[in-house]
């Protein structure tokens, strides 16, 4: 039951905030409807909406990229691209130490819509391995948990959800067994909402009784793992370093010890690995420095010129590609996910077509985009990170996401970029594998990532298989 006072301050504080627009159909709402909007307005923080509105909706000069001084960001290259193998090995070295010590959990963000790919339901409960239609989800518990044996401890997981998916993700672990993880090792975290406005900066309703809310983006991922009890979690268990990686990408090696390494080895708050880029306009960040700063800077900010420049020697120039790969201190997400000021990560604004309901009390449809949402990049903090690394990976390692129903970055590509991978891991054991011309596998099969979880991992436990199984349609390596 709403209590008057509650409801006169809170409804005075939007008045002031030129929002009391939120409460125009209050006394045509019934008791548990008030209640509801209620509650939900006394989660907004009106403060934060009006900086919003006034910096990305109000003036014009929004966003805009500033290219002085800006170039490419420096990476450690790998060891085939150029890169000291002996500082590979004393990180691979570096981080299984860490990992045994319990100091890294893994984290991630799934608290997307996943609106491009048209799946009706949490993306980390779709199907992508080739053979057995394992679920995002149950890649990465299958590689968790190989990790776990693999250093001897338990490596603990941290999934961000959000309300539109939160129940829907829990319910999906439950039915599954936690996949085989120790269910107190799966935590999950649910991220921040956020009210969508009008293009003049007024909260949009979604009902009556409803307030238009969206994801803070994965940039609040930061703040929910402070204010979820994460982080305090974390310092319990004595956990310093968080793999982070997006539902979207069933390649990501979740646990990677030299990245772990190269992340401990320079007392970074915050390490990334980038790809180079396949083609100039691929829709990946970019790392860059400006100002003796490292920033991404997202596909759709950077020009197309500045893409499409190259190197002499014919390679990109601004070709550190980001995907979404990182490992974060502890206390850096204490910093950015707490109260500390100048530390915040900056929103950014996207127009949206809005369900909303108008000032005549009817449902209103837009054709064309009617609002803005307002997310949070993870990216964004960066630039506030002391002795930040950036690390190459290769690609065929550690990234094919599932973004699109078709054509690139789909289930189709991501199931061939798995058999790729799973042919290459085969042959470096020693194994005689048929491929195309594209190196894809004559045969359909797949490894249990329950059985390794990298390549090196694969070679040393494809050599304790005797007699070695038949590579063949429908395998599936490493079940017993
Ligand atoms: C993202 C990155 C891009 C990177 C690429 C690699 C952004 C803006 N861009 O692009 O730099 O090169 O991935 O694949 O992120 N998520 C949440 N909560 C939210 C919003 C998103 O948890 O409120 C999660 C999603 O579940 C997903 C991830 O963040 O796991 C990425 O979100 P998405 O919007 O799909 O980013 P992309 O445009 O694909």
């Amino acid at each position: 039951m709403t209590n008057r006072d509650d409801v006169d301050k809170v409804r005075v504080a939007f008045e002031e905030a030129g929002q009391g627009q939120v409460f125009r159909y209050w006394e045509e709402l019934d008791a548990a409807a008030q209640a509801q909007l209620l509650a939900q307005a006394q989660t907004i923080d009106l403060k934060e909406v009006q900086a919003m509105v006034a910096e990305h909706v109000l003036t014009e000069n929004r966003e805009s990229l500033r290219l002085d001084g800006l170039e490419p960001a420096p990476y450690i290259s790998l060891p085939e691209n150029g890169g000291d193998a002996a500082l590979w090995e004393s990180a691979r070295e570096l981080g299984a130490e860490a990992l045994m010590a319990g100091r890294v959990a893994a984290f991630c963000v799934a608290g997307g819509q996943g609106t491009r790919l048209g799946y009706d339901g949490p993306k980390g409960t779709y199907p992508v391995t080739p053979v057995s239609g394992k679920s995002l989800f149950q890649v990465f518990a299958e590689k968790i948990a190989r990790s776990s044996e693999r250093f001897s401890t338990t490596i603990h997981w941290f999934i961000l959800t959000s309300e539109i998916n939160n129940e829907a993700t829990i319910r999906s672990f439950r039915e599954n067994d936690f996949f085989g993880l120790p269910e107190e090792s799966v935590h999950f975290i649910v991220q921040g909402l956020v009210p969508a406005v009008d293009l003049e900066g007024k909260i949009l309703l979604s009902e009556k009784g409803r307030i238009a809310m969206t994801p803070d983006g994965h940039g609040g991922s930061l703040r929910a793992l402070v204010r979820g009890g994460a982080v305090e979690r974390m310092r319990s268990l004595g956990v310093d370093c968080l793999s982070y990686f997006q539902v979207d990408n069933p390649l990501v090696q979740c646990i990677d010890p030299a990245f772990v390494g190269f992340h401990v080895q320079a007392g970074s708050d915050l390490s990334s690995k980038m790809v180079s880029k396949a083609y100039a306009s691929e829709k990946v960040g970019h790392f860059c420095t400006q100002g003796g700063r490292n920033l991404v800077i997202e596909y759709s900010d950077m020009p197309a010129a500045l893409q499409a420049e190259k190197e002499p020697d014919g390679q990109l120039r601004y070709r550190a590609g980001s995907v979404a790969i990182h490992i974060f201190d502890r206390d850096f997400i204490a910093q950015l996910g707490g109260d500390v000021a100048g530390a915040k990560l900056p929103f950014h604004r996207a127009n949206k077509k809005i369900p909303f309901v108008n000032a005549a009390g009817e449902m209103t449809k837009p054709e064309e985009p009617n609002g803005v949402k307002f997310e949070m990049f993870v990216f964004d903090a960066l630039p506030l990170a002391k002795n930040a690394v950036i690390i190459e990976a290769f690609r065929g390692d550690d990234f094919s996401p599932v973004k699109n129903a078709e054509g690139i970055d789909s289930p189709k590509t991501c199931a061939e970029d798995q058999r790729r991978m799973f042919g290459r891991w085969l042959q470096a054991a020693g194994a005689d594998v048929p491929v195309d011309e594209t190196d894809l596998p004559e045969a359909v099969f797949e490894i249990s990532h329950r059985f390794a979880a990298d390549q090196a991992d694969f070679i040393k436990r494809w050599q304790t298989l005797s007699p070695k199984p038949v590579l063949e349609n429908g395998s599936i390596i490493g079940t017993v």
